[in-house]
């Protein structure tokens, strides 16, 4: 059986997110600038999110752009800023012809008028559209994310709109920029690296792993595949004593 039917006739995760990393370094093996490797990464993720819906997954988030990365020399910060008009084509294009819904995540108050703009117009055009979801963490950071949750809360605390008990994980999860998404079944970094990089820190709790040393850009449907193959060997157990494949 082919590696695509095989990954076809299992139980298929709901939500996956990719944390996209090693663009710089797949641009500098080539000899290449690594905003070369920031656009092919681009053209990755429009192939990605393609592949993602026709396997029927349901959302896919993927960290573009950290609250952190904002640290980066001012030219890559600004070929990354320009990346949201890149996406006008696809999303009208492409994306529509897959019914792909796009929903971006992450703090507001730092990009300028025109991307803020932008994306509640990509938001807003494609909002009714019911396939894939693609959730486009760009300057994203889980603590922000859970400290924003925080002082939601704590302001419908103080407004007496909740009382303490009231408080529990669903209410949190209310809370977070994923609260509209299904519970996170895997979480796949490429590049080698094997750390979290303040990405979706609450959401992990009961997700699956899978490190890959392929770079963003060269991350093929084939390897997505790969992933999704060994996600569906993965024994989910959730604290629980029973062994059952996912
Ligand atoms: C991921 O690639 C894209 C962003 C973080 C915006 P990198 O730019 O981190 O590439 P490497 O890790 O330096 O190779
Ligand atoms: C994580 O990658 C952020 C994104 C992929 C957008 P980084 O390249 O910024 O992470 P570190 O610095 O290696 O942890
Ligand atoms: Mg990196």
């Amino acid at each position: 059986m082919s590696l695509e039917k095989r990954v076809m006739s299992k139980n298929i995760p709901n939500h996956i997110a990719i944390i996209l990393d090693g663009n710089g370094r797949w641009a500098n093996k080539r000899g290449l600038p690594r905003t070369i490797g920031h656009r092919q990464g681009a053209e990755n993720l429009k192939n990605t999110a393609i592949s993602c819906s026709k396997l029927g997954i349901k959302a896919l988030s993927v960290y573009a752009f950290s609250t952190e990365n904002w640290n980066r020399p001012k030219d890559e910060v600004d070929y990354l800023m320009a990346l949201p008009r890149e996406f006008e084509e696809t999303y009208k294009g492409n994306f529509k012809e897959y019914d792909i819904r796009v929903i971006f995540s992450g703090r507001r108050d730092r990009f300028s008028s025109e991307n803020l703009a932008l994306i509640q117009k990509i938001e807003e055009k494609t909002k009714d559209r019911n396939g894939l979801i693609l959730n486009v963490c760009f300057d994203y950071g889980s603590h922000t994310e859970i400290i924003t949750a925080m002082k939601d809360i704590s302001e419908l605390y103080k407004t007496g709109k909740i009382e303490l008990n009231d408080i529990n994980v669903e209410l949190v999860e209310n809370h977070l920029y994923t609260k509209d998404l299904p519970p996170l079944d895997l979480l796949i970094r490429t590049s080698g690296e094997q750390r979290i990089s303040n990405f979706l820190l609450w959401q992990i709790a009961y997700s699956e792993f899978y490190f890959t040393k392929k770079y963003w850009p060269e991350f093929s449907e084939k390897e997505l595949l790969k992933a999704i193959d060994n996600f569906q060997n993965r024994n989910r157990r959730f604290g629980r004593i029973k062994v059952s494949k996912s």
